[in-house]
C-alpha cells in the first residue's frame, strides 16, 4: 500500500511544475484543492507528524563561537510587498524561450510518467466522487512539506552551477564577470535556506533522501552542460520554473486561508527562519513564512527572466549595479519594483 502511495505523493509534490498556461489546470486544481480527510495512514517518507518544531540539525556548540550568522543578509520585505506578489507567465518570444518552456513541460511529463501519476484520473474521479477524490488526491500539511523539501533541494542547484561556471569562465578568460556570480550564488543560498527551514519542520525518510540524491546527480550534470551550451536558455528555463514555484506557494497560502491546513495554523516557525528573514514579532506564522518564501521565488523568477533578456557576455548584472537616474525604476534586490516577467534589456542597460 505504502509503496504505491509514494510515487503519487512525490508527483503531487512536484505538480507545481504545471504550466500556468496549461489548459487542464482548472480541473486539476479542483481535484488538488479538495479538503484533506484523515486517512489514518502513515506518510511513507517522513517521520510522524506533530506540530512541534524538530531540532533536525542543532547549532554547533563550541567553546569560543557564540553564533554563525547567514552569509548573505536577506533584504527586508514589507507585508504589503509580499502580499502584492502575483502569479504570472512570460510569453515565449523566440526559439530559446520555447526550448526553455518545453523543457519545463517535458520535466513535468517525465515526472508524471516516472511516478505513475494520471492527472486525468484525479480530475475524473473528482467529478464522479469528490469524497473518494479527496481521500486519494487531496494535499495536507505532510504532503506539502514533502513536496517543498524535494523542490527546494533541486531549486538550489541552478544558481550554484551557473555561478560556478561564470566564476571559472572569468578566471579562464581573464575577464570581469560584471557582478552576475554574486546574484547567482545568493539565489542558491536563498533556496538552501528554504530547504533548511522546511527540514526543521519535517525530517525526510530514506526514500526521500534517495530521491533527492538521484535527482541532484542528474539535475546538476544536466544543468552544467546546458549552461555551457546556452546560458540564456537556462536562465529562461529557471524563470519558468520559478513561475511554478510562485504558483506552488500561492496555493499553500490559499489553502491555509481556506482552513484546509489546520496543523499549520499553530505551527511554530523555526528560529533559523525568524533570523534569516528577520521576521517581526507577531508575524511569525506559517502563513507569514510562506509569504516570505513566495516573495523570494518571485524574485528568482524576475532575476532569471531578466538575465535571460541580457547579453550573457557583456552586460553588467542590473541587480547589483548603480544607476545614473535614481528616479527611474530599476532592478533591486528587494521587492520595491516588482517585474514578474523580468526587465527588458533596453529599459535597464
Ligand atoms: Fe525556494
Ligand atoms: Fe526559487
Amino acid at each position: 500500500m505504502a509503496s504505491s502511495r509514494v510515487p503519487v505523493q512525490l508527483l503531487k509534490s512536484i505538480n507545481g511544475l504545471n504550466s500556468s498556461a496549461n489548459a487542464f489546470r482548472p480541473t486539476f486544481i479542483a481535484a488538488y484543492h479538495i479538503q484533506s480527510a484523515p486517512t489514518g495512514r502513515r506518510n511513507f517518507s517522513f517521520t510522524p507528524s506533530h506540530s512541534a518544531v524538530t531540532e533536525f540539525f542543532p547549532q554547533k556548540e563550541t567553546k569560543s563561537i557564540r553564533r554563525t550568522p547567514p552569509a548573505w543578509p536577506h533584504p527586508v520585505y514589507t507585508y504589503e510587498q509580499m502580499e502584492s506578489v502575483v502569479v504570472s507567465h512570460r510569453d515565449t518570444k523566440n526559439a530559446s524561450d520555447k526550448v526553455a518552456l518545453l523543457a519545463v513541460k517535458v520535466l513535468r511529463w517525465s515526472l508524471d510518467l516516472v511516478t505513475g501519476y494520471k492527472h486525468e484520473k484525479a480530475a475524473a474521479l473528482n467529478e464522479k466522487d469528490p469524497e473518494a477524490a479527496r481521500k486519494k488526491y487531496a494535499m495536507n500539511e505532510e504532503k506539502y512539506l514533502m513536496r517543498n523539501v524535494f523542490l527546494e533541494s533541486v531549486a538550489g542547484v541552478p544558481g550554484m552551477v551557473a555561478g560556478m561556471l561564470r566564476h571559472l569562465h572569468s578566471m579562464r578568460r581573464m575577464q570581469r564577470d560584471n557582478g552576475w556570480i554574486e546574484s547567482l550564488l545568493e539565489e542558491s543560498y536563498n533556496e538552501r535556506m528554504h530547504l533548511l527551514t522546511f527540514l526543521k519542520m519535517k525530517q525526510p525518510g530514506w526514500f526521500m533522501r534517495l530521491v533527492v540524491l538521484g535527482a541532484q546527480g542528474i539535475w546538476c550534470n544536466a544543468l552544467f552542460f546546458a549552461y555551457l551550451i546556452s546560458p540564456r536558455t537556462v536562465h529562461r528555463f529557471v524563470g519558468y520554473l520559478e513561475e511554478e514555484a510562485v504558483i506552488t506557494y500561492t496555493r499553500q497560502i490559499a489553502d491555509i486561508d481556506a482552513g484546509r491546513l489546520p496543523k499549520w495554523e499553530k505551527l511554530a516557525i523555526p528560529q533559523i527562519a525568524i533570523d534569516y528573514w528577520k521576521m517581526p514579532e507577531g508575524q511569525r506564522s506559517m502563513r507569514d513564512l510562506l509569504l516570505y518564501i513566495r516573495a523570494d521565488e518571485s524574485k528568482h523568477r524576475e532575476v532569471n527572466h531578466t538575465f535571460g533578456n541580457l547579453d550573457q557576455k557583456d552586460d553588467p548584472n542590473p541587480y547589483v549595479s548603480e544607476y545614473r537616474d535614481l528616479n527611474k525604476p530599476h532592478p533591486t534586490k528587494d521587492l520595491v519594483h516588482q517585474k514578474p516577467t523580468g526587465w527588458e534589456r533596453e529599459d535597464i542597460i
